[in-house]
């Protein structure tokens, strides 16, 4: 059985991988496969089985269905795959350059919903069971002035795996929304943490302990009394909600 991150240095699937990869054979579908040598050599030490780097841009829509099957060839079955790529982008720029709005719009959605759909069928294709992760974002739950690019594009994915959750049912894919807030890391690198903010290695114990211990599809606030300010959110007036900073 083996893991897949797509995303493959991303902060956060590092961390998943990190707790996950003893006696697994793990694949890194990075941007920047030089960028991920570091971290597969620390999955070697820590006990993978095998690590295997491969490219993967997630904007080239054509390529995911190869790419998970090249995964299966190179590491067999596929029991966890982490959609952990993504982009914050430039909300100011994207207000005026459509070309950027589009490509926030592509990588943290249309390519999302590509790929998921494409795991979600091959994964239904194996004989063994397996967890798909995909990462909304308290970002989506409210779409805000100050970031309305990008919590656009987490409020549709959330929807879409709302969706592909509950069409999973009944088989042996189960998909792990999770829902983090602030994550102090390099997405959010030269910004100040907002409250209730977490690092990359809390969002993975949180769903790595959905991943080992809860055999259904399930949706994570992390952490999880960030569901509480999600309750307050919905209830903030407009006038005031268009003010907030972020
Ligand atoms: N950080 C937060 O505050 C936060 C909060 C809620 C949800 N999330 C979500 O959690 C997920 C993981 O975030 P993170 O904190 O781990 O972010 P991160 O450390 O910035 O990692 C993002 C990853 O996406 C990759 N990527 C970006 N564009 C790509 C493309 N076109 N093709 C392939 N890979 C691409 C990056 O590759 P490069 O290294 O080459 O750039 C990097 O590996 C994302 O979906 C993010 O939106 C994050």
């Amino acid at each position: 059985m083996s893991i897949l991150l797509l995303g493959g240095t991303s902060d956060i699937a590092g961390e998943i991988a990190t707790l996950t990869c003893h006696g697994e054979d793990v694949v890194l579908a990075a941007r920047r496969p030089e960028a991920a040598q570091g971290l597969a050599e620390d999955l070697r030490q820590r006990g993978a089985t095998s690590v295997h780097v491969l490219s993967f841009d997630a904007q080239v829509l054509d390529t995911h269905r190869e790419l998970v099957k090249k995964t299966q060839e190179l590491a067999g079955e596929i029991s966890l795959a982490v959609v952990a790529f993504g982009i914050l982008g430039d909300q100011e720029r994207a207000e005026t350059d459509e070309t950027h709005a589009v490509e926030i719009a592509t990588v943290d959605y249309t390519a999302q919903v590509s790929m998921l759909t494409v795991l979600a069928d091959e994964l239904r294709s194996q004989t063994a069971p397996a967890a798909i992760v995909a990462f909304s974002s308290i970002a989506g739950w409210r779409a805000r002035r100050a970031n309305y690019v990008y919590g656009s594009t987490k409020a549709g994915l959330d929807a879409f795996c709302q969706g592909l959750a509950d069409s999973l049912h009944g088989t042996h894919v189960r998909l792990i929304i999770a829902r983090p807030g602030f994550v102090i890391g390099s997405m959010t690198t030269g910004m100040k943490p907002a409250p209730m903010s977490v690092y990359p290695r809390d969002v993975a114990a949180a769903v790595v302990s959905a991943y080992t211990s809860k055999k259904r599809s399930t949706t994570l606030w992390i952490p999880g009394r960030l569901r509480v300010l999600a309750w307050i959110m919905r209830m903030v007036p407009r006038p005031v909600w268009r003010k907030m900073p972020r």
